[in-house]
């Protein structure tokens, strides 16, 4: 008979005691990746998450970054425009920035991404770039596509401070790389030629917002048969390495990190163990993808006096997927808000108790999944 915990969960560190298709093949392809990955002269090349970008539709802008104001500690720092876009910079101190922006004019690279069912309606929604610090973005480029990475821009992108490539978005979760390497004094995400905008959205003056910090990790949804190829593509343009994975059998699901240093910004990619199949149960994370497509599913935010945030939260209109869940004694207290409905996001607040590094616990893991089948 089985074990009732080990048919919950199993770690991807050959304790489980079964082994799926996906472990036997990552366990074989991740060595070579990481090998190549140092043989290419990348190791050290790339650092942490600089910022996050999240376009939306341009009549939801403002709208979308007023729900961040609301209910997270992100703080507007820089509000620019140029022909193409007008963007708002978000940030919180200590934390990658959050950069919400639209697109005033030329194509949407990510559009085919955006096409499943719940989201087309919302065609120009995702959060689609993850920007990581680059010490020599010449060098970067020159390695990666001789690997044949192809980016956004034949040319390196500049602004007063930073120089700025990022790639196509991945066939495997619609996302985008982006690298910066920082020349300027300032950390100034506006390109040459951008137009200072006033900056007239409020944040709201709640003193609980203050104890809702630093995003912790994101969660991106990939289908069961692509997990491994998205995990190796990114440990293939980063320089992260993979940490481990979760099974969570009952509810067809992989939860699997990827982290640069323990206390970094933590890449999180959730898929099915088996593939979506029509009329048949394919467990919250596969019947996500079917309805949204892959993306990215939840920002988390680190948050202290969890049980106080959430109250007043709630008290301020938040709806929740879940209830917050875990404990001091597990190490971990966490929460899903339902998502916000000018970006499909949901806000992950999590907190941790002396720094405990998972990202649920044994006995909270089934409800937290089986919450993200509501929406
Ligand atoms: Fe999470």
């Amino acid at each position: 008979m089985e074990d009732p915990e080990e048919s919950v969960m199993s770690r991807e560190d050959g304790d489980g005691g079964f082994m799926t298709w996906q472990e036997e093949d990552l366990v074989a392809r991740l060595p070579g990746v990481m090998r190549a990955r140092k043989a290419a002269g990348l190791d050290g090349l790339v650092g942490d998450l600089q910022a996050i970008v999240i376009n939306t539709e341009r009549e939801k802008l403002e709208a979308a970054v007023a729900e961040l104001l609301a209910f997270t500690g992100l703080a507007i720092d820089e509000h620019f425009s140029t022909t193409r876009t007008q963007a708002y910079t978000l940030r919180i101190p200590g934390s990658p920035a959050v950069i919400v922006k639209s697109r005033l004019a030329g194509k949407n690279p990510f559009l085919p991404f955006n096409q499943a069912e719940k989201a087309r309606k919302l065609p120009n929604t995702r959060l689609e770039t993850f920007i990581f610090g680059c010490r020599d973005i010449d060098a970067y480029c020159e390695i990666q596509r001789e690997r044949g990475v192809r980016f956004q821009t034949d040319e390196v992108l500049t602004g007063p401070d930073f120089r700025f490539i990022q790639t196509v978005p991945s066939p495997y979760t619609g996302n985008s790389l982006g690298f910066i390497e920082w020349t300027g004094q300032g950390r100034s995400f506006a390109p040459s030629g951008a137009e200072r905008r006033p900056i007239t959205l409020e944040k709201p003056g709640h003193s609980y917002l203050a104890n809702i910090g630093k995003l912790d990790h994101t969660a991106t949804r990939v289908r069961a048969k692509e997990r491994n190829a998205a995990i190796l593509e990114f440990l293939s343009l980063t320089n992260y390495h993979f940490d481990f994975a979760v099974f969570v059998k009952s509810l067809n699901s992989i939860t699997s990190v990827a982290r640069l240093t323990d206390d970094a910004f933590a890449m999180v990619f959730t898929s099915g163990i088996a593939p979506y199949r029509e009329g048949e149960d394919a467990g919250p994370t596969e019947n996500f993808i079917h309805f949204y497509g892959t993306r990215v599913h939840h920002m988390a935010f680190s948050t202290d006096d969890i049980d106080a945030v959430f109250a007043e939260l709630v008290t301020h209109g938040m709806e929740f997927l879940v209830k917050l869940v875990g404990s001091r004694e597990e190490g971990l207290k966490q929460t899903f808000s339902m998502p916000f409905p000018h970006t499909m996001i949901v806000n992950e607040y999590i907190h941790r108790y002396e720094g405990f590094d998972g990202f649920f616990t044994r006995s909270n893991v089934e409800e937290l999944t089986r919450a993200t089948g509501r929406q």
